[in-house]
């Protein structure tokens, strides 16, 4: 009798590329880079995802220009040197049998801040940053995000046209750089969620207003990402599917469906983040899966592929959304920085490889003949 292959260890073809497993490394901030370039703390900290099994390692928030830096240590795409150091990063996941992904964003009104252990909060713009001058803020409309934040300038069809221009540009290089599969940050109170919240985006032009104009800046961003992004590869977008201030899951199928006949393939489902300070709401406490219900919601009304993610970290629960049809892949954030081998750990609790056949054979070769030695 064969045995049934977990749903967490079935291999997903999206275009022309296909994931091994249906497990995600969520992008992650390391607010660590310099001046946008990835350093050796990112190459050490994703080669840990490349060898831990994951079948896609997303490399974190990308800023597509300087206005749309967070922190100082955000990494950056926003000019062709970038490309280099994310080449040797994605060419090192690709060499593990790993598949690479890479997330664009633009941060809005959240630009300029401090790193989360230095608080978070906005940058004193009365003074210069690690003697750099500050960036201008920008956002749809003149909002700032809470009390004591900057208040953004609101961006000009100029500006607009700019920042989808920048998106389309890091698209390409993520391409140069070797990476397979790219996601638009839509979420967590950043650029294009501005853009889609009613809360955010206060405009009287033809992106304000209803929804259909909210959405105009995501689905152009989309379409000029799209175009430079080759058609063999997977394109993913992330969105808060529902926040704090006026954004509902119901608007997210609306946007989801938008979203697939520009050739996005799957939707990331988090959520939040346009009325509250943290945008993983890290210090609050949620249940297990608080956001799978959402991946449920608009794959199954979308119809289109989704990511779920948020505290997903057990293996029979990561397992259940993808065996319920809640979700097509199961992204993992913090229980991957406590354990980058988690997928090969899950595997080995769904009883499958006791050769350790998916772990690097620098590794497994010694484990499989502790286990024969009867020694787990
Ligand atoms: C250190 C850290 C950095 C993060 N950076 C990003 C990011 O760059 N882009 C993003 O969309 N989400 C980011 N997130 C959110 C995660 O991708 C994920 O959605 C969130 O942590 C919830 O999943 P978890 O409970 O598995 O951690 C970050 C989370 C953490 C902990």
């Amino acid at each position: 009798m064969t045995k049934h292959l977990p749903a967490l260890f079935t291999s997903l073809k999206i275009r022309d590329v296909t994931l091994k497993n249906r497990i995600m490394v969520s992008p992650m901030s390391m607010y660590s880079a310099i001046d946008g370039y990835a350093t050796e703390w990112h190459y050490t900290h994703y080669a840990k995802y490349a060898t831990g099994g994951a079948g896609l390692v997303c490399i974190e928030a990308s800023k597509v220009d300087t206005n749309g830096v967070g922190t100082l240590g955000d990494l950056g795409l926003w000019k062709d040197e970038h490309i280099a150091p994310i080449k040797r990063i994605a060419d090192m996941i690709r060499s593990e049998g790993s598949i690479s992904g890479i997330q664009l964003n633009h941060s809005g009104r959240k630009a300029g801040t401090a790193r989360p252990w230095h608080g978070f909060g906005p940058l004193d713009r009365s003074v210069k940053v690690e003697g750099r001058d500050h960036w201008p803020v920008v956002a749809p409309s003149p909002i700032a995000y809470l009390d004591g934040w900057p208040v953004p300038r609101e961006l000009t069809q100029d500006g607009i046209d700019e920042v989808i221009a920048a998106f389309a540009q890091a698209a390409r290089r993520a391409n140069d750089a070797g990476i397979d599969v790219l996601e638009i940050h839509g979420a967590h109170g950043y650029l294009i969620h501005e853009f889609l919240s009613p809360a955010a985006n206060q405009r009287k032009d033809r992106y304000g207003g209803s929804m259909e104009n909210r959405m105009r800046f995501a689905l152009e961003v989309t379409q000029a990402v799209r175009r430079c992004w080759p058609a063999g590869k997977p394109l993913f977008f992330r969105v808060s599917a529902q926040d704090e201030n006026g954004w509902t899951i119901g608007d997210s199928i609306v946007l989801a469906r938008e979203l697939k006949p520009l050739g996005v393939d799957a939707i990331d489902c988090s959520s939040g983040g346009i009325s509250v300070r943290s945008p993983t709401a890290s210090n609050i406490a949620h249940q297990l899966g608080f956001q799978v219900p959402f991946a449920e919601a608009i794959r199954r009304e979308a119809d289109i592929m989704t990511i779920a993610v948020g505290l997903i970290v057990k293996t029979q629960q990561a397992e259940g959304i993808l065996a319920n049809g809640q979700a097509d892949i199961v992204a993992l954030g913090r229980e991957m920085l406590y354990n980058p081998f988690w997928p090969i750990h899950a595997a080995a609790e769904l009883g499958l490889d006791p050769e350790f056949r998916n772990m690097p054979e620098q590794y497994g070769w010694w484990l499989a003949r502790r286990a024969k030695a009867g020694y787990k």
